[in-house]
């Protein structure tokens, strides 16, 4: 499994935890950054994410900003992105099943190392369900709508 990792200071520490967690059992990061805590502005890393995740070969991506949200706003402003903020252990669940996330998002201010592994274990263990195409396929629309 590959995933394409990027954060602002707010959420670097909550990035490194991840990766310490996940590299050992074989899961590897393209990190994208930020690489301290000295003070960044979450839409380049956002960009940044949203760009490798649409043109890299990932499982998915993981933003992180101090709650999830700016990091999260920024990425969705790619074309393609689906980036989800996931709080709690059924917006994991349901960012795969319902939205088939691309990209999703967590608060290193809000949560906790251990509660993110937790997020990020449910989102990557579950499937996407079919039946949601059809919505899928309008986002897609509304992306398309706007190049017009
Ligand atoms: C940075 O202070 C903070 O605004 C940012 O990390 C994020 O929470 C924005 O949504």
């Amino acid at each position: 499994m590959k995933i394409a990792i990027a954060s602002d200071h707010a959420g670097f520490t909550l990035k490194e935890a991840i990766k310490k967690h996940y590299e050992p059992m074989g899961i590897t990061f393209d990190d994208l950054g930020t690489n301290n805590e000295n003070r960044v502005d979450y839409p380049d890393y956002g960009k940044a994410l949203g760009k490798a995740v649409m043109t890299g070969s990932y499982d998915f991506g993981i933003g992180i900003c101090g709650t999830g949200i700016g990091i999260g706003i920024a990425a969705n402003k790619v074309k393609g992105v689906r980036a989800a903020l996931v709080y709690d252990q059924l917006t994991a669940e349901l960012a795969k099943k319902h939205n088939n996330a691309n990209v999703i998002t967590l608060g290193g201010r809000t949560t906790s190392i251990a509660e993110a592994i937790k997020l990020i274990d449910t989102f990557k263990d579950t499937s996407f369900e079919a039946r949601h195409q059809t919505r899928i396929d309008k986002i897609k629309g509304i992306e398309e709508a706007e190049d017009e």
